[in-house]
This record gives structure tokens, sequence and C-alpha cells, in this order.
């Protein structure tokens, strides 16, 4: 059975750190306020020159270089991004250009924040399916331009930056023993849909609009919706949450993912946190806590790597790995 193994991973970020306390100056907000509710000390805010697709770039080549290989091992490139440079071409087919890539094929995902998990799903379908060996997987974000900074009910919680892998086709025994991907499962339930949404778009305002949010809302279902797609991982996998090595959620909030780890009695020592220097970087944050991981030497080969995600749609997945 072929397996899709990371075999490289990179992340980058704007140049320009926000803290809460500069916050503080331009809207009716507090530190103490911010950090108590969301863990959240600061996010990285693009500045001029640095776009998604800028960002995407970077997190990309440092993957490949990871990897060992160049854009010509490529068969795809996908990316996840809720906040495109243009509303087409899609920002995969603009980072296939940068990388001077011309064969091959590139296409974004929209899940919003799980749009990591939607991406990684899809590269790792055509990976198993033999139709791939290498693909780039970049989740990419300029969340920071789709805010209403007036609104401290949501300026507050987002931020910038790009995480990537590159999965590699491997021969596996069809074991959970395999490295690699194990099982992935994605959902999604439009009935949601005003809890949390952009009031704009090409197709009903001619304009990109402004993020909104009923935040009580999304953090009541967000817990029981993250758990249900984890339960499903063990249970594909005959798995249980001893056998998690780490835990890398999707950084929204940190009462979210204490939240989350503790309904599935997921210690807090194994659970990866980023949140308090980034915000939440929607489809950017998974793969950017991945790499922050890898590259501190936390992960090991053959451990177990637990991804989730939930966000706007609703949509909400997992991805149960061995590193
Ligand atoms: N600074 C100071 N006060 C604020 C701020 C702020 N930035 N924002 C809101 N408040 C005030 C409110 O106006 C309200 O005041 P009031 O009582 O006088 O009316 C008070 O704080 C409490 O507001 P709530 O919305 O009830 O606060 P809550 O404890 O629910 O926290 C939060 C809000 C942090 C948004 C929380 O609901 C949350 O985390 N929700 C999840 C949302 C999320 O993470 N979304 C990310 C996208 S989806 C995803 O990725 C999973």
């Amino acid at each position: 059975m072929i397996r899709s193994v990371i075999s490289g991973f990179g992340h980058a970020f704007p140049k320009r750190i926000v803290t809460n306390k500069e916050l503080e100056e331009t809207i009716d907000t507090n530190d103490a306020w911010i950090i108590q509710r969301t863990g959240i000390k600061q996010r990285y805010v693009a500045g001029e020159g640095e776009t998604t697709a800028s960002l995407g770039e970077e997190a990309g080549r440092k993957a490949l270089d990871r990897a060992g290989i160049t854009s010509d091992d490529l068969d795809f490139i996908i990316v996840a991004t809720t906040t495109p440079d243009n509303t087409f071409p899609a920002t995969a087919v603009d980072i296939q250009n940068r990388l001077g890539m011309t064969h091959g094929a590139a296409f974004d995902v929209q899940a919003v924040c799980s749009g990591f998990i939607f991406a990684l799903t899809t590269a790792d379908t055509y990976i198993k399916s033999g139709m791939a060996k290498n693909i780039l997987v970049i989740g990419a974000e300029t969340m920071s331009r789709l805010m209403d900074w007036e609104d401290r009910t949501t300026c507050v919680l987002f931020g910038d930056g790009s995480g990537a892998v590159v999965l590699s086709a491997h021969q596996g025994d069809g074991t959970t023993a395999d490295r690699g991907i194990l099982t992935t499962h994605l959902r999604s339930d439009g009935s949601h849909k005003e809890k949390l949404y952009v009031d704009g778009g090409p197709s009903s305002t001619q304009t990109v609009g402004h993020l909104r949010m009923q935040g009580r809302d999304v953090f009541k279902h967000a817990v029981g919706m993250i758990t249900d797609v984890i339960e499903d991982a063990f249970e594909a996998t005959s798995m249980t949450a001893e056998d998690v090595d780490w835990f890398i959620p999707h950084q929204a909030n940190k009462r979210i993912i204490d939240a989350s780890a503790k309904k599935l009695n997921i210690p807090p020592e194994k659970v990866v946190i980023n949140v308090d220097q980034t915000g939440n970087t929607s489809a950017g944050s998974i793969p950017i806590a991945l790499s922050q991981a890898a590259e501190s030497g936390r992960l090991e080969k053959g451990q177990m790597i637990l991804l989730e995600a939930m966000g706007g749609g609703f949509t909400w997945g997992s991805v149960f790995l061995r590193w």
C-alpha cells in the first residue's frame, strides 16, 4: 500500500508583530482580556509587499529544501487559503509560477480554518491512488486583510502566516505501523453559515467583505465537532489517546484547545501550542505549528501525530499520521 509521508516542512511569517498592547491604542480592548479569553499575546500582520502568495512561496521553498527536492519533482501544488491574492487565478498557480514550475497542476482548496486538513486529505488521496509522487501542500493566509479593525470581537483573534509540507509516496505494509498518513476524516455543515462568515464576495456584494462571527456560538460547537472527528480517527486505527505522541490542533483559541485535549484525555505536555505567538492564522495554523514542532526537534520518527481543525462553514476534520 502506498502511504503519504511528510518529507519536508517549513513556515513563514510577515516581519511585523502586533502585540495586544498595541491594539489597546486603537480599539477598546486590553491585554488581560485577550489573554484570558484566548491565550493570544501577539500576532503577525502582513505589510507592503507581503501577501498570501509571498508567504506561501517562502514556506513552500523551505519545505522543498528540507525534503531535498525541487519544484521539478512535484506533481501538484495544493494551497489552502481563504485570503487569496486575487479572486482568480488560484494562489497555488501564482506560487507554482514563483517556483518556476510549468508542469503538473496547482489549485486552491477553500475550507477556511480547516483548509489545511482538507488540502492534506486531497493530496493523500492523489498519492495513495498512484496519481502523484510528491505534492507540496501549503496553508497560507493574510487574515489581517479580512478584518474589520474597528470590531474588537474579531480583529484581536486573527493573524497572518504560512506553513507547508511536502507529501511523498512511500511503500507501506497497509498496517498502522506504517509511516505516513493512516486516516483522514472530513466533515462540513452549511447550516452554520451565519455563525462565521465574510459579509462580501464577488457574486454577492462585489467587495471582499469583512469576517463576522458569533464567537460564543462558534465556541459552543467547536469542542464537540473537533472531538467527534478525532474519535473517528481513533476508531479507524484502533488506537486511543494514549497512542498519540503529539496533538497539533488548529490554533484558534487556547481555551478550545485545552477543552478538546481534556475531553480526549490528551495530557497538556503532548499538545503543541503557538496561538499565544501567532493568533489564529486559519489554514496556516496547523502547518506552522507542525513545522515549528518539527524544527525544534520535538517530533521523532515513528511517533503518532494527531491534527485537527474546525472553521467557517462549518467545516471540520482530522488527520492521524505516523511521523
Ligand atoms: N476586548 C475587550 N472586551 C471584549 C472584546 C475585546 N477584544 N471582545 C468582546 N468583548 C466584550 C464583549 O463586548 C462582552 O461585553 P458585554 O458583556 O459588556 O456585552 C464581553 O467582552 C464578553 O463577550 P463574549 O463574546 O461573551 O466573550 P467570550 O467569553 O465568549 O469570548 C471569544 C469571546 C474569545 C470570541 C470566544 O467566544 C471564542 O473564543 N469563540 C471562539 C471563536 C473562535 O475561536 N473563532 C475562530 C474561528 S473558528 C475556529 O477557528 C475554530
